[in-house]
């Protein structure tokens, strides 16, 4: 996630990455980064926060999940698009600024360009590295299109766009449920953000809907075992921030859904009695301990709907998939409340 400075500096003007936006940066703030995840993990039960699983190598296995039979959500939520394209355009209306939320590989909205037609497109996402290599190829697929990446941890700072942003007709682009990695709090909090960062516009956003334990816990816990790798891979992330020796054979992954909570959880389990050092630090895991990376909340639409209306949102619609597995949802943001 440490950006090359030759990287940097063939990167155009416009679209200058600005320097508080490089929270993943190791050289940027270590003492802060390294405080909270020594934090993390000297806490009972210990926990990692998931933006370490997002490094280049994290991000491509995370792509690549997206592909697997068992992940449903990313195909769901591609045929909602596809299916009710005309019915969103209209609700979503004329847009000037298309602002992708955890862009990744920015084909997502890609494929909505034709559909919205956008000014211009601004992909923001914790994998700076990840992200302007997307940007590179999009630029020579879209010379019409402005593109200003951002690279930011929008789930930990709070969420600011590049001023030079047109503030009219901004439709900010939420979709693959990443918003399901934040609590139900954390996720109003950032809506709210988003509902005054965009007056008179809009947000497109996928959500996944509660459902089964029988088809949540194999999206992901799959067969080929990429989700325990993308999982695992933290733990060689973490390694590099903290110069910690996390030894990856020694853990597993571990996926429940907790039905209370609608969630899913991800753990890393220690396979055995483990001791993990670092530069100022230690701890011992016993064997079946976790560590605690990722939730994933799944939403009802009265649930989701609610938590829009609460974030300030109006005029909310929202279409799902033939099997009625994952929602997206189209609200407005009011002219007048800012
Ligand atoms: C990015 N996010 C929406 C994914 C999810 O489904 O919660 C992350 C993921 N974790 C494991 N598989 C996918």
């Amino acid at each position: 996630m440490v950006q090359p400075r030759s990287m940097l500096a063939s990167t155009p003007v416009e679209s200058l990455i600005p320097p508080h936006a490089l929270a993943s940066d190791k050289e940027d703030r270590p003492a802060d980064l390294d405080d909270a995840l020594q934090a993390g993990l000297l806490d009972q039960p210990a926990h990692i926060v998931p933006k370490y699983l997002y490094d280049t190598l994290g991000s491509s296995l995370f792509t690549a999940i997206t592909q697997l039979p068992e992940y449903y959500p990313t195909r769901c939520e591609a045929e909602i698009l596809q299916d009710h394209a005309d019915e969103i355009a209209r609700h979503v209306g004329q847009v000037q600024a298309l602002i992708d939320l955890g862009a990744g590989d920015c084909d997502k909205a890609e494929k909505l360009f034709p559909l919205l037609r956008p000014e211009s497109y601004v992909p923001i996402d914790i994998s700076v590295d990840f992200l302007l290599a997307a940007v590179e190829r999009l630029r020579h697929r879209h010379p019409s299109i402005r593109i200003h990446p951002v690279g930011q941890d929008f789930h930990q700072q709070a969420l600011s766009l590049p001023e030079h942003i047109a503030s009219r007709g901004r439709l900010f682009f939420y979709p693959g449920s990443s918003i399901g990695n934040l609590d139900p709090a954390q996720a109003q909090l950032l809506l709210s953000q988003v509902c005054s960062l965009c007056p008179g516009g809009g947000l497109l956003i996928g959500v996944d809907r509660v459902k089964s334990r029988d088809i949540l816990e194999p999206a992901y816990d799959d067969a080929l075992h990429l989700t325990a790798a993308f999982n695992l891979n933290l733990l060689r992330h973490v390694n590099l921030q903290l110069g910690s020796d996390f030894d990856v054979q020694d853990w597993k992954h571990v996926a429940v859904y907790d039905e209370a909570h609608s969630r899913i959880q991800m753990f890393l389990q220690a396979q055995a009695d483990v001791v993990v050092n670092w530069p100022g630090g230690q701890r011992s895991f016993s064997r079946g301990e976790r560590i605690h990376t990722e939730n994933s909340y799944k939403y009802t639409p009265e649930n989701f709907t609610q938590l829009l209306m609460s974030a300030g949102f109006t005029q909310i619609q929202h279409w799902t998939d033939s099997r009625g597995w994952f929602s997206v949802y189209s609200a407005r943001s009011p002219e007048s409340r800012h």
